[in-house]
C-alpha cells in the first residue's frame, strides 16, 4: 500500500502554544514520514498588518518551534508557504471555483473581519482559498489539526470534488483528522475562549519558550469558579474541564481516566499537578527552540533542503491542474 501523504500547516505568527502543540504538532511528530508535508503558512500571517521584523521573527520562531517539538528528528518534509510560489498559482485557480457565499460563511473570517469590517484585507477573506491550495498541492489523504480548522478543511475537500467534476480527475479528495482529546484547549483566563497567539493577554496562554516558573504561575492564577474540589462539567466549570483535559492530553489518556483520577483533589494541588506535567512537556522542546535561536544554521539548512522536496511534488500537481483546466503548454 501506498503511504499515507499528509499536510498540514500553521501560520507563522510566532512560537507554538500549548494548543498548537496538543492540538496538531504532536500528532504531526507521531505521524511524521518522508510522505508528511508540515508547512510554515507566512502567506496566511500577512491577511491581518504585520510589520515586516514583527513576521521574520514569527516565521523563524515558528520554524524553531516546529523542529525543537520533535520533527527534527523525522524525515518529514518542513518549509515555509511563500517559498514555494505553487501555493498562490494554485490558489488563482480554486478561487475561480469559490462562490463568495462559500467564504462569507466562514466563522474564522466573520470573527476576524468583525472589528474590521470594511478595512478587513481581501486576504483574510480569501484566506480559506489558499488553505485549501496548500493541501491539494500534496495529494494530501488527511490533514490533522486542531478543532477550529473543521470548517476550512470542509471547503477544501468540497473544491476538490467540485474541481474533479468539472475537470476530470485532478485531486485527492483529504480528510481531517483530529486528536482523541486536546483538540481545543482553552486560554486559562478565559476558559471559554480558546487558546490562542493573537489573544490580548499572554497570562492565559502557554509558550513552548515559557520557563518553569512562568508555566507554574499560569497554571496557578488559572481561572476556575466557586468550587474547592475537582469534577467535570464542560459548560459549568470551563477552567476545571480544561485543565482536566490538558492533564489527560499531556497523559494521553481519556478524558474519561483523569476525571477519575482528580476528581475530588483541592485545585490548588490539583493546578500544581498539571503544570508539573506540561513543564516537563515544555522544557526540552524551549531548550532546543534556545539553540535554534542562537545558531540558527541547521534550522536554514533543514528549510532550505524540505523547500526543494516541496515544490517537487507541488510542481507536478499544479502542472496537473493547469492542464485539466485548460491552461497546459500550447
Ligand atoms: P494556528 O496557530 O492558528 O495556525 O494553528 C495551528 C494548528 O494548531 C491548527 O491545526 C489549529 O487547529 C491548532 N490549534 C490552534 N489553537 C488551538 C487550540 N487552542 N487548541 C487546539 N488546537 C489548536
Ligand atoms: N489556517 C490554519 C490555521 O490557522 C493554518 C494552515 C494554513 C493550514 N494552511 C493549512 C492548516 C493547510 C492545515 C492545512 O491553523
Amino acid at each position: 500500500m501506498a503511504s499515507i501523504r499528509i499536510l498540514s500547516g500553521i501560520q507563522a505568527t510566532g512560537t507554538p502554544h500549548l494548543g498548537n502543540y496538543l492540538g496538531a504538532i504532536r500528532s504531526w511528530v507521531q505521524h511524521a514520514s518522508s510522505s508528511t508535508y508540515f508547512m510554515i503558512a507566512d502567506l496566511h500571517a500577512i491577511t491581518v498588518p504585520k510589520e515586516p521584523e514583527l513576521l521574520a521573527q514569527g516565521r523563524f520562531a515558528t520554524a524553531a518551534g516546529l523542529l525543537s517539538a520533535g520533527l527534527e528528528a523525522t524525515s518529514a518534509v518542513v518549509f515555509a508557504q511563500s517559498v514555494v510560489p505553487e501555493h498562490t498559482q494554485l490558489a488563482w485557480l480554486l478561487g475561480s471555483i469559490t462562490s463568495m457565499g462559500e467564504l462569507q460563511r466562514m466563522t474564522q473570517f466573520k470573527a476576524k473581519s468583525e472589528s474590521l469590517q470594511e478595512t478587513a484585507s481581501a486576504g483574510l477573506f480569501t484566506y480559506p482559498i489558499l488553505q485549501a491550495a496548500d493541501i491539494l498541492l500534496y495529494d494530501a489523504d488527511q490533514v490533522p489539526v486542531g478543532d477550529d480548522q473543521r470548517q476550512h478543511i470542509e471547503l477544501a475537500r468540497d473544491l476538490a470534488i467540485r474541481f474533479n467534476h468539472r475537470f476530470g480527475d485532478t485531486f485527492k479528495v483529504p480528510v481531517a483528522t483530529f486528536p482523541p482529546v486536546g483538540a481545543r484547549v482553552m486560554d486559562l483566563q478565559e476558559p471559554r475562549a480558546k487558546m490562542s497567539k493573537s489573544a490580548k493577554s499572554r497570562r492565559g496562554v502557554v509558550l513552548l519558550t515559557d520557563d518553569d516558573t512562568a508555566i507554574q504561575r499560569k497554571f496557578r492564577r488559572a481561572v476556575t469558579d466557586s468550587h474547592e474540589e475537582v469534577g467535570y462539567d464542560a459548560s459549568g466549570r470551563p477552567g476545571i474541564a480544561n485543565m482536566i483535559e490538558i492533564a489527560a492530553a499531556v497523559r494521553t489518556e481519556p478524558v474519561e481516566q483523569a476525571i477519575e483520577r482528580y476528581s475530588g483533589w483541592k485545585y490548588g494541588k490539583f493546578k500544581d499537578e498539571v503544570a508539573d506535567l506540561v513543564i516537563n512537556l515544555v522544557a526540552p522542546i524551549r531548550g532546543r527552540i534556545a539553540e535554534f535561536q542562537e545558531s540558527p544554521q541547521e534550522l536554514r539548512a533543514r528549510l532550505g533542503a524540505d523547500a526543494e522536496r516541496a515544490t517537487h511534488i507541488a510542481s507536478q500537481v499544479l502542472r496537473r491542474a493547469k492542464q485539466n483546466i485548460g491552461l497546459g503548454e500550447f
